[in-house]
């Protein structure tokens, strides 16, 4: 064994020949059942597409840069699932374009931020970080409030998303504006036509204190107070591994 093992290091080029074969081996075997499986994220019940309202606030989200001090995707270990909830599933992000995951946490994990805080809270947070989180270092966002929200291309939004996989009705797209409208309307009631379409859950309530104003800041409260909370993980159970043999 080590007699030819002494040909390898003699040789470069057997050496290299040796490494490529062995690298393709690992290769092959990581890569190949990629293309026989129909899917490598398994579907969970609850997730659906965000509303025009969400997509909305996520786009501000996005625009903002709030990615660069706030992840949003909990790993399995024990301090994070302590301290954030329920570790983050694939499916849980699987109709986000772009992802939000992140790097960096300046800031703490948002990926179950959804429902823990009040709309109140949030915006007087967004507003001035520091009157509520005394210790805050987040920069203030009050002119979120003070805008209003541009919603005029919100059906070409969804079509573009649905361009990559995203699946957005034809009727989901044609009331896009009717549906993010009515999502800020307090009194739309139970039978409204955005929660006919995205499922009885949906938050449906005016987000920034101001019912006379659709600001970019209901956008992003309801984006916020989503996050996290579409699978119920009271019901929700884990595939067993035992069954995947
Ligand atoms: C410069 C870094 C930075 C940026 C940019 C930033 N944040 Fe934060 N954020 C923080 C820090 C630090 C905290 C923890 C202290 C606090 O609660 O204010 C925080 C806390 C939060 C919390 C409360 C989380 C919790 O579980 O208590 C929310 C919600 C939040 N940020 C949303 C946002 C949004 C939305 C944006 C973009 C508009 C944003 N942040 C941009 C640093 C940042």
């Amino acid at each position: 064994m080590w007699k030819r093992h002494e040909k390898f290091e003699r040789h470069s080029l057997v050496l290299l020949i040796g490494i490529i074969v062995v690298v393709s081996i690992g290769g092959l075997v990581e890569i190949s059942p990629l293309f026989y499986l129909e899917s490598t994220i398994e579907k969970v019940q609850g997730v659906r597409p965000y509303t025009p309202l969400e997509q909305a606030g996520r786009d501000i989200y996005v625009r903002e840069g709030c990615y660069v001090c706030h992840s949003q995707m909990i790993r399995p270990l024990r301090d994070e699932v302590e301290r954030y909830g329920h570790y983050s599933l694939a499916a849980e992000s699987m109709y986000d374009h772009p992802f939000q995951w992140g790097s960096k946490r300046t800031g703490p994990d948002l990926a179950r931020v959804g429902g823990k805080y009040s709309d109140n809270w949030h915006h007087d947070h967004l507003t001035d970080p520091r009157s509520v989180v005394p210790e805050s270092n987040m920069p203030p966002y009050k002119f979120l409030a003070e805008k209003d929200l541009d919603y005029r291309a919100i059906e070409q939004r969804l079509s573009t998303l649905k361009a990559v996989g995203v699946p957005y009705t034809k009727d989901q797209i044609a009331n896009a504006t009717a549906d993010l409208e009515q999502q800020v309307d307090p009194y739309a009631g139970e039978t409204s036509g955005v929660k006919k379409r995205y499922g009885a859950k949906v938050n449906q309530r005016d987000f920034d204190g101001d019912p006379s104003k659709l600001s970019e800041m209901d956008a992003l409260i309801a984006y916020l107070q989503v996050l996290g909370t579409m699978v119920d993980f009271r019901t929700y159970k884990a595939e067993d591994p035992e069954n995947l043999r």
